[in-house]
């Protein structure tokens, strides 16, 4: 399990009455039977290799054409697959193809079974996407050994997505119960990504920053509801408790691999251009860009929305904003240009029209 003692800590110090989490909690567990999808347009051959892969255990989805095949993919999301090359009409090569697209993001692997060592098809397979290769005839002790090994990685990837999805799901969940954040982090994460392509920064970028924008304030889930929903201004030592929401944030998402680009942007996200944020006071471009670009959309939305204390501000009004402090030093005024330009392109009605039908979505 990837949470650290301290992450356990919050989740489990949380509101007891939180459903979402506990539900949560609940499922940090992952499925132990392997399931292997077997392709091959030969009988013999399907039933050779089921005898070897039940042998270990593991499920078996057995399909005698690419057709079936896909199906099962779809249906049953198995967990490996293992193609015959020389099939008729949709071949093994094309089917490594299809079947890694469908995959997308998420790391499938596929062996493919190739006539011993032609080597025109190795070079081909590689091209397709297949990440290994067994020899017909072939021998079970090798290709128990590259199944399992292939196994291996794909579940630590899935263990990686799983954690950083709970986490993603806890941020969301988090504002749920704040009825005026509701919705927040996702439009941080959305704008910010929106923001991050018109700068002209790389689908990486754009991707790290709507991570970024959904988690900037994860650290809150230590606060308690009487603080965050509080229906007047908030005393200074409130303010105190409050402040350390970035660094707590931080270490929640620590452990997670595929987290630690974004950590600079979730602890510097409340940092200043001048240098009067916190928790750091970093100045100017000592304040990591993720973060810079963040602390402007992040106080856009909040700017908009309602708060226990105040009505939302118009659009107008907002950009009016913007374009003050602009001289003031809250932001990087170079990004603050952009996003004034960026919020003009799109327009109010953009922006107005979004936030309603993400609160009319939820
Ligand atoms: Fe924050």
């Amino acid at each position: 399990m990837l949470l650290s003692k301290k992450q356990i800590f919050f989740l489990t110090n949380l509101n007891k009455n939180d459903l979402i989490i506990k539900i949560m909690l609940k499922n940090l567990t992952f499925p132990v039977t392997p399931s292997v999808l077997i392709v091959d347009d030969i009988l013999s051959n399907l039933e050779l290799i089921e005898a070897v892969v039940k042998g270990e255990g593991y499920e078996v989805l057995k399909a005698m054409n690419a057709r079936d095949a896909i199906s099962l993919f779809e249906e049953r999301q198995p967990d490996i697959a293992v193609l015959d090359v020389m099939m008729p009409e949709i071949d093994g090569f094309q089917l490594c193809q299809i079947l890694k697209d469908m995959a997308g993001k998420r790391y499938f692997p596929i062996i493919l079974l190739t006539a011993l060592n032609d080597k025109e098809s190795r070079i081909r397979g590689i091209e397709c996407g297949a990440d290994d290769f067994i020899s017909k005839p072939f021998e079970p002790r090798a290709f128990l050994a590259k199944l399992k090994s292939l196994l291996r990685i794909k579940f630590l990837y899935d263990e990686l997505d799983h954690s950083e999805n709970i986490i993603l799901t806890l941020a969301v969940a988090l504002e749920a119960r704040d009825p005026y954040t509701r919705g927040h982090s996702t439009r941080v994460g959305d704008l910010s990504r929106e923001f991050a392509e018109y700068i002209g920064l790389s689908n990486y970028d754009q991707d790290m920053i709507r991570k970024a924008g959904l988690l900037h304030d994860i650290g809150k889930i230590g606060l308690s509801e009487t603080l965050l929903l509080k229906p007047s201004r908030l005393t200074e030592q409130e303010h105190d408790v409050i402040k350390r929401h970035p660094i707590i944030g931080e270490e929640i998402c620590k452990p997670l691999n595929s987290l630690q680009m974004i950590l600079p942007a979730i602890r510097h996200h409340h940092e200043r251009w001048d240098g009067k944020g916190f928790p750091d006071g970093l100045k100017g471009d000592e304040i990591p860009l993720y973060a810079r670009i963040l602390s402007i959309v992040d106080s856009f939305d909040a700017m908009l929305s309602e708060r226990p204390y105040r009505k939302g501000r118009s659009f107008r009004e907002v950009l009016e904003i913007f374009k003050r402090e602009r001289e003031y030093g809250q932001w990087d005024p170079v990004l603050v240009g952009n996003f004034i330009e960026m919020l003009n392109v799109l327009g109010e009605e953009y922006i107005v029209n979004n936030r309603i039908a993400y609160k009319l979505e939820r």
